[in-house]
């Protein structure tokens, strides 16, 4: 008997009338490009990435299977929602690069870091819809944090496609513009905070005599597993860690040894400091 082949039904991709452009596929637009192939977002033919380089555009359209070019105007002409990924100093050279192919009907979204939605407003000379994101390095493995902010002519639908988009990476939330500084020295800065206090646990296991690999992974899923305790039970962080700690136990002789080194007064100096670098690196 004749085989009968049988396709496999074609998923139709989550948005697929929407085209996009991915100007700057570096680091993290390629991690979202990436997310949005793996989780259906978009299909591959609706996307158009560009790059510095023409020989990595080669590479990186073979990797992918996605367009990707030097063509900054011509991937924002084809598109209907432009993503912008190159580093803040080049984000208003590259809006005034593909200013002709702009309509207010597209929608930009900036993920670089400390440009303002205004700057790139009055490069593009139109009312156009312009959102911000700031995402996290831990994006790379779906665990990122990104904080989205509006421009003055955003609609509804268009922030929460934004969401959509920054949440193949990890969680999203909405602030307003001027919470952006805070975030930045919050989430943007805070991976580095918790390396180090994992570090300092996985040390600490060391010293109390565990071997040292084992001390950092212990000392890593607990901050992992406290985090994702407090991300999906929903309680507040006191009542989880009143949960832990036993009366005359041994997590409040460990807690009195937190308090007594600073260490709640410690992160909340960092995070003012952090916050206020970055104030003064948007200032310029
Ligand atoms: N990485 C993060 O975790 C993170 C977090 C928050 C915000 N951000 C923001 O994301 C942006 C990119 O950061 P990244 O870490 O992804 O840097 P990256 O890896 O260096 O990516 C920058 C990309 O821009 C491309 N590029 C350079 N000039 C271009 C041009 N004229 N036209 C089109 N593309 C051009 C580069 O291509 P070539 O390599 O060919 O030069 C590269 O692919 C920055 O604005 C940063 O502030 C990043």
């Amino acid at each position: 008997m004749a085989e009968i082949a049988v396709e496999a039904p074609e998923v139709p991709a989550q948005f697929p009338q929407i085209r996009v452009a991915i100007l700057g596929a570096g680091k993290m637009g390629g991690t979202l490009l990436q997310a949005f192939l793996k989780q259906n977002l978009f299909a591959a033919d609706q996307i158009h990435a560009t790059v510095g380089h023409a020989e990595k555009a080669l590479a990186l359209s073979a990797q992918w299977g996605v367009d990707v070019t030097t063509n900054n105007l011509e991937a924002a002409r084809q598109a209907d929602l432009i993503l912008v990924g190159v580093k803040p100093f080049q984000v208003p050279e590259l809006i005034r690069e593909i200013q002709p192919a702009l309509t207010k009907e597209k929608t930009l979204i900036s993920f670089a870091a400390a440009v303002k939605t205004r700057a790139i407003e009055d490069a593009a000379e139109m009312e156009i819809a312009v959102i911000r994101a700031m995402p996290n390095t831990p994006a790379a493995l779906g665990a990122g944090a990104t904080a989205l902010c509006r421009g003055r002519f955003v609609g509804k639908e268009q922030m929460e496609l934004a969401e959509r988009i920054f949440e193949t990476v990890g969680r999203a939330v909405v602030v307003d513009e001027k919470h952006m500084d805070a975030v930045t020295g919050l989430s943007g800065s805070g991976p580095a905070y918790i390396y180090i206090i994992i570090e300092a646990l996985a040390e600490a296991g060391v010293k109390v005599g565990l071997p040292r690999d084992i001390a950092t992974e212990l000392a890593a899923q607990t901050t992992f597993g406290a985090a994702k305790m407090v991300l999906e039970t929903g309680y507040h962080p006191a009542m989880l860690k009143d949960a832990v700690t036993t009366p005359a136990g041994s997590t409040i002789d460990g807690i009195m040894a937190l308090e007594e080194g600073g260490l709640r007064v410690t992160l909340i100096k960092a995070v003012m400091r952090a916050t206020e670098r970055a104030k003064q690196l948007a200032a310029g």
